[in-house]
């Protein structure tokens, strides 16, 4: 297995090469643009980061362009409504099913009575989540989820208001998604108030570093190996990587697992957070795990990042890293 050391330079030079290899996909996709303010993002940027559990980064492109959670936000709350509420009480409400739908799809919710969510990493899901964290008012449930993610990134990330309102604006279809849940009995709060957490802890703004060092974490089952400390337990982990492995990149999940093969969470602003475990083989690279971090806008027809998948496959077959 190559040292520590070397990979940095060497790997770090195999990365600059898939990235430019791969940045030219970003105008084959689109920018989300029925969130006009995400409208306005690069199509060709592309960036990456990759932190080890001895704390080596590994990086490349535009990894320090800031861009919003979106749905990547939904593994954070629900990691954070497990700590609050406990897994029992939040699998009575969200399931952990895959849909094959697409992420903001409605139909599940009344073709299978009573109606509860098939996992939180839909729309259905994660606004449901959101409802049932600690609190009453929406200051308060979002307390919860920036709590947990200064822990996992060692600062308070910032907030984009410009991509909140501008989707606050246009969220017809969250919102009768959230109309729908409140009908059926599935939501713990009023309408408006859980559609507010939502988009707000979507609107928290990143860049693929940080979202490097939630993967890092998922991998290494809650335990921050950099600042040595357990931030949530080993079982929400587990669970949460299920959810990631089997809904996190929504009706192309199937795909993902077949050909990349690791833990992944996207957001249509572009992010992709993937979690690789640590593996038993001998010879290696990457043995004890990593995060990966992957800032690319220009999304497919999944709302996936259409570069950003590419370059995870690339890499998971140079490096191995599936687990299967
Ligand atoms: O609710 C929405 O539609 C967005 N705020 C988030 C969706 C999303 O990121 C789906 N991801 N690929």
């Amino acid at each position: 297995m190559q040292s520590l050391q070397g990979m940095n330079t060497i790997e770090g030079e195999n990365l600059d090469r898939w990235v430019k290899q791969c940045r030219p996909l970003g105008t084959k996709g689109r920018c989300a643009e029925y969130i006009p303010a995400l409208g306005e993002s690069n199509l060709l940027d592309l960036g990456i980061c990759i932190i080890t559990p001895e704390g080596v980064e590994i990086k490349s492109g535009e990894w320090d362009v800031p861009f919003t959670l979106q749905s990547i936000s939904k593994v954070i709350s629900f990691i954070a409504a497990c700590l609050d509420r406990g897994i029992s009480f939040v699998l009575e409400r969200v399931d952990v099913e895959p849909t094959g739908d697409a992420f903001n799809s409605i139909v599940r919710l009344e073709m299978n009575k009573p109606g509860r969510p098939f996992n939180p990493m839909i729309n259905a899901g994660a606004i449901t989540i959101t409802s049932l964290l600690n609190g009453e008012s929406p200051e308060q449930k979002l307390h919860s989820v920036y709590e947990l993610l200064e822990k996992m990134i060692g600062r308070r990330p910032t907030f984009n208001e410009r991509v909140f309102q501008s989707e606050w604006k246009t969220a017809n279809r969250n919102r009768a998604l959230a109309y729908y849940l409140k009908e059926s009995g599935f939501l713990e709060s009023e309408v408006e108030d859980a559609l507010e957490v939502y988009l707000k802890q979507c609107s928290i703004e990143v860049n693929a570093k940080d979202i490097a060092r939630m993967g890092l974490i998922l991998s290494q089952n809650g335990f921050d190996p950099i600042q040595k400390k357990q931030v949530f337990p080993k079982e929400v982990a587990k669970l949460i990587k299920g959810l990631m492995m089997t809904c996190g990149m929504y009706n192309a999940s199937g795909k993902f697992a077949a050909f990349v093969g690791v833990p992944a969470k996207s957001g249509v602003s572009g992010g992709i957070m993937a979690s690789v475990p640590a593996r038993y083989e001998q010879e290696t690279l990457f043995q004890m795990g990593c995060g990966i971090g992957i800032y690319g806008p220009a999304i497919d027809e999944f709302g996936n990042s259409i570069a950003g998948v590419e370059l995870l496959k690339n890499l998971a077959g140079e490096w191995d890293f599936s687990i299967f």
